[in-house]
């Protein structure tokens, strides 16, 4: 197993992946390009590990021993010299990540295997790059990372067998479970379906069919998701929701992005980070907007989740994942209550084809119905009702 692993990157993700992987024994390198960011990523470690001791699930023993296995540098040669795993986790940018890929292949120690956290951008074009395509491959975490209980592992064209073994048995020793994305597909499983949902919410408060917290009161107390789709977007970081959803966009138009978020985006309203975003956040480490329960049943869930089952279905019917994994995905992944092909099983597959046409006649081709979910509706298959959708129901 890894003895030295180097995370290249101490932003959002950078810093949460280093922490879990250090508090599971292993001695980390949390690299970035200043001093003061290295800062700010050891006050929001020291922060989560202290929420961890004082609720009793980590001795101040084990804290101290956690924080000294994080060694922080801005030489990228000193994190990845020795280091037998690098996961990279800097922002979403193909270029950048290319370069950065390129000059971590020359400095890092041939057996290396090189991970990347990217989102959505292809892993084959970032392995390209090095001259050991067989290591690399994607090694997704989230927000969280020391909370969220799953790891989305995905292979390049060329990623070999015992690479992802290796990484397979590494997740493990770290306490989370695994979903392998079996395709190289733009945003992968589980951001391809969000990137449809909070796409979808955004494109709804745009057009004025609903506001920002009808969309997130229905979605949190009525669909039961831990958070509202706007409240996410601010928690995740509206810059890295837009840039994994152009990734997207431009690769196969998987999603669309919508004004409201390029608006955001370019104003650089990111979030809970920039003090602004669809709420307001006065700059604590755990804030959380208030949405009024109130305001549940303004909206329509399935208006809200229909492009979602569609970018489910695009996933099963082009082999990416198994149907139990995609629900394991969004229940690991992003903490739903319930796989998102259960809820539309309840919902009625005929509706949610429904719900879709309607938006393709107003608003275009983009929410033309998933063949699949067209098949399933001409065999009867339109989920609980019918006893028969993506899962088999008895009477
Ligand atoms: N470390 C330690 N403790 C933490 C923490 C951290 N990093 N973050 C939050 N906490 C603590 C909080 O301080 C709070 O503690 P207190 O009770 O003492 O205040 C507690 O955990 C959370 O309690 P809450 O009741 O306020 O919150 P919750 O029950 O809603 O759980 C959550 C928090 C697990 C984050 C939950 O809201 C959730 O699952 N949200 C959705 C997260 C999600 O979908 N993540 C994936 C996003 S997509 C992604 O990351 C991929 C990508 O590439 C874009």
């Amino acid at each position: 197993m890894f003895k030295k692993i180097a995370v290249i990157g101490a932003g959002i993700m950078g810093h949460g992946i280093a922490e879990i992987v250090a508090l599971n024994g292993y001695v980390v390198f949390l690299c970035d390009v200043s001093e003061e960011i290295l800062q700010e990523a050891t006050k929001k470690i020291v922060w989560s590990l202290r929420k961890m001791a004082e609720k009793g699930k980590l001795s101040e023993e084990d804290l101290t021993s956690t924080l000294n296995r994080i060694k922080t540098t801005t030489s990228l040669a000193e994190a990845v010299k020795d280091s037998e795993l690098i996961i990279e986790a800097v922002p979403e940018s193909l270029e950048l990540k290319r370069e950065l890929f390129s000059k971590i292949d020359r400095m890092a120690r041939p057996e290396a295997i090189l991970g990347t956290n990217t989102s959505s951008l292809p892993i084959s074009e970032i392995a390209a790059v090095t001259s050991r395509p067989d290591k690399v491959l994607g090694i997704h975490f989230f927000n969280p990372p020391v909370i969220m209980p799953l790891v989305e592992i995905v292979c390049g064209d060329k990623t070999s067998r015992q690479t992802l073994d290796s990484i397979l048995n590494f997740v493990k020793t770290l306490g989370k479970q695994v979903v392998v994305c079996k395709k190289d597909v733009p945003g992968f499983i589980v951001n391809r379906i969000l990137e449809a949902l909070i796409q979808e919410a955004a494109w709804m408060v745009h057009r004025g069919e609903a506001s920002i917290l009808e969309v997130d009161s229905a979605v949190k107390y009525r669909a039961k998701l831990p958070m509202g789709l706007f409240e996410l977007s601010d928690y995740v970081g509206i810059d890295i929701l837009y840039s994994a959803g152009k990734a997207i966009q431009d690769r196969d138009k998987g999603v669309i992005v919508s004004p409201l978020f390029e608006e955001y985006y370019k104003n650089g309203w990111y979030g809970r980070k920039s003090g602004k975003g669809f709420y307001a956040y006065s700059g604590g480490l755990w804030e959380r907007p208030k949405i009024p329960p109130e305001l549940a049943d303004n909206v329509d869930l399935k208006e809200i989740f229909a492009s979602a089952v569609n970018a489910a279905a695009w996933l099963l019917r082009n082999d990416v994942v198994e149907k139990e994994d995609l629900d394991k995905a969004v229940i690991l992944g992003l903490n739903f209550p319930e796989g998102i092909l259960r809820m539309a099983d309840r919902w009625g597959i005929d509706v949610i084809v429904q719900v879709l046409r309607t938006k393709q006649l107003k608003y275009g081709e983009y929410y033309n119905p998933d063949p699949l979910l067209e098949n399933m509706v001409a065999n009867n298959k339109l989920g609980v009702k019918t006893h028969r959708g993506f899962y088999e129901y008895t009477q």
